[in-house]
């Protein structure tokens, strides 16, 4: 593809400290782009999006603090990134990459086309490979790299172990409550409508599971799931639930933090303290934090273990997929909504 393209992208236009952003804050524009060869530098490529990620951590990015997850802000005026995958359609790299190519890249632009440093490509993909392009976004991407880094990695559950997950029927929660079957583990998850329930115990071969909106007391639902008590909590959600969990822990239990999303739209001085964690001396329990950056050199692990369980038919995937650019506000709304079942991914194109 050679000359010049028009582009339609997402850029920040105003941080929004607290709250859901709005078409305030997150805005669309369309900029006009030269993807002629002499306007490719070199070591650059340049890509149109087709399939773009849309993730909870995002939102954290346009509060205009580094509190919390500790993401580099996005500069106002600027189109945010995110992970996708691209095809390459200019290359100034032809040594590793060629027009056709189909890649990961964990930030790029939130844009129809772009030229980006080659350097930024984690991966190529091969479309034959009988994993679809919104899988290589899921199971494969960000949500599915960090279920395993924090079952496989952190969690590391035992045959028969007692794992609770909370947002069990998200991206993340998907894949974990899967990866914890697969290693022989009685697996509960909390999720917020008694349809997703049914969804994690019928599709994705969770034991049980409960609706969080129907339950007063978390302590006493999670009495009544865990009667041998918890032993690996894989952490979505942050507050009430987190408190909760820490009285059920047993002796040595694990909590990899993945999120808190329950926190996320909270200044901090309005968010929940968590006021038992004085139970975790007594139980010796490890509660660690995890930000899937640190762990990138694992990710070529993740993804022959991944891809083959998807292969094998032993993991199932869920993707929904809303089309057109135009519609990743919403997409990312939908995550804090709770109207999402499975990761979320904007198709680029029908
Ligand atoms: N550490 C890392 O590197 C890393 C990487 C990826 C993701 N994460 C974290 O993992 C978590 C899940 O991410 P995801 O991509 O899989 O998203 P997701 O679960 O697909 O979507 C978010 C889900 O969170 C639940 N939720 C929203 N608001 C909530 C609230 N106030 N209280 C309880 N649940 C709420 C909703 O499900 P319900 O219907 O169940 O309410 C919603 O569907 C997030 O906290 C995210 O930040 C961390």
């Amino acid at each position: 593809m050679e000359g010049v393209v028009e582009s339609r992208e997402w850029y920040l236009a105003a941080y929004c400290p607290q709250g859901l952003p709005t078409s305030e804050h997150l805005k669309f524009r369309t900029v006009t782009l030269s993807i002629a060869s002499d306007s490719i530098p070199d070591g650059h490529v340049a890509v149109e999006s087709l399939f773009i990620s849309v993730d909870p951590y995002l939102r954290t990015r346009f509060t205009g603090t580094s509190d919390g997850l500790g993401f580099q802000q996005f500069p106002i005026d600027q189109v945010i990134t995110s992970f996708s995958v691209l095809r390459v359609i200019g290359s100034k790299d032809r040594k590793h990459y060629t027009e056709g190519d189909l890649v990961l890249v964990p930030a790029a632009p939130v844009a129809e086309y772009s030229i980006i440093p080659s350097s930024e490509i984690l991966r190529k993909i091969d479309a034959q490979s009988g994993i679809s392009m919104p899988e290589y976004i899921g199971s494969l991407g960000i949500p599915g790299f960090a279920a395993w880094i924090g079952i496989e990695v952190l969690g590391d559950p035992k045959p028969g172990s007692n794992v609770f997950i909370s947002a069990a029927s998200g991206a993340v929660g998907m894949n974990a409550g899967q990866l914890a079957k697969i290693r022989g583990c009685r697996v509960i998850g909390s999720t917020g409508s008694d349809e997703k329930v049914k969804l994690i115990k019928e599709e994705f071969g969770y034991d049980d599971g409960f609706n969080y909106n129907e339950e007063s007391d978390f302590d006493a639902a999670l009495s009544r799931h865990f009667p041998d008590g918890i032993d690996v909590y894989l952490d979505n959600v942050g507050g009430k639930m987190l408190e909760a969990v820490l009285n059920h822990v047993n002796k040595c239990a694990r909590i990899p933090l993945c999120g808190m999303i329950s926190q996320y739209n909270k200044v901090w001085t309005e968010r929940d303290g968590v006021r038992n964690l004085l139970n975790m001396i007594g139980k010796e329990v490890r509660m660690e934090g995890f930000l899937l950056g640190t762990y990138w050199h694992r990710f070529g692990d993740f993804a022959k273990d991944m891809e083959g369980y998807i292969k094998e038919g032993k993991l199932k995937t869920k993707n929904k997929l809303n089309v057109g650019i135009e519609s990743f506000l919403d997409s990312l709304s939908s995550l804090f909504s709770s109207s999402n079942i499975g990761k979320v991914v904007v198709q680029v194109k029908a």
